[in-house]
């Protein structure tokens, strides 16, 4: 952890932090108003959180992340941006989803670049499998947006046939595969590592049937 970043943590989590526990996360208490909430897995440094919320004054962003100087990171963004749309746990995402986020309360999910573990023998500790997947949709709104991207075509080839075997999901793209990069989507510094290794990138939006 920089200097800087354990600056963020003593100055900045206590206002944009939500403490580990087992409780539900109330939105409307954390973020201090009910507006739409998009969260995102696994966000890294939080480019794509502070791009997305720098843009979009009028949603709530939440962002899951287990690198606490990642979550640092964001949080000096945050305070260099002026933001108070964003609110960040420090915790495994599996489990705050289980336990901590209600049933139909999400508007928009967002995992980007998630670890593809590419050995076969790893392939068990990706993080979208079919009961992920499930999960996500219960905690989608009816309408609700789950949004992937991948620069590892095994992982997004994965991504789209565990997301296309879950019923209460439906493939946002016309062709049934995959969609166009969302002009939405911010590159982060792992879509940048992946071009520069001269990968393509998958993009797959999913959205929670009525
Ligand atoms: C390959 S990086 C991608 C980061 C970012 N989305 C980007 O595009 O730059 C994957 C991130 O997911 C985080 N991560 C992995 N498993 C996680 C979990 N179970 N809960 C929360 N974060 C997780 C890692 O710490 C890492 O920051």
């Amino acid at each position: 952890m920089t200097v800087a970043q354990d600056r963020a943590w003593r100055e900045l989590w206590p206002s944009l932090g939500i403490e580990n526990g087992a409780e539900s996360i109330d939105f409307a208490a954390a973020f201090g108003r009910d507006a739409p909430v998009t969260l995102e897995i696994g966000f890294g440094n939080g480019e794509s959180l502070v791009a997305l919320a720098c843009a979009n004054h009028d949603r709530n962003y939440l962002g899951l992340e287990v690198h606490p100087p990642g979550v640092g990171h964001l949080l000096l963004r945050c305070e260099a941006e002026q933001l108070h749309n964003v609110r960040v746990v420090c915790d495994d995402a599996v489990q705050v989803l289980q336990h901590r986020i209600a049933d139909e309360s999400l508007d928009e999910l967002l995992l980007y670049f998630p670890d593809p573990w590419p050995k076969k023998r790893h392939h068990k500790r990706r993080i979208v499998q079919p009961a992920f997947v499930e999960l996500v949709a219960r905690k989608l709104k009816p309408g609700g947006i789950l949004r992937m991207a991948t620069d590892w075509q095994p992982y997004a080839e994965h991504m789209l046939a565990t997301a296309g075997a879950c019923a209460a999901l439906q493939n946002q793209a016309a062709t049934g595969a995959y969609v166009d990069r969302p002009d939405s989507r911010p590159v982060t510094r792992f879509e940048k590592r992946g071009q520069r290794l001269g990968h393509g990138v998958w993009d797959l939006a999913f959205s929670r049937r009525g």
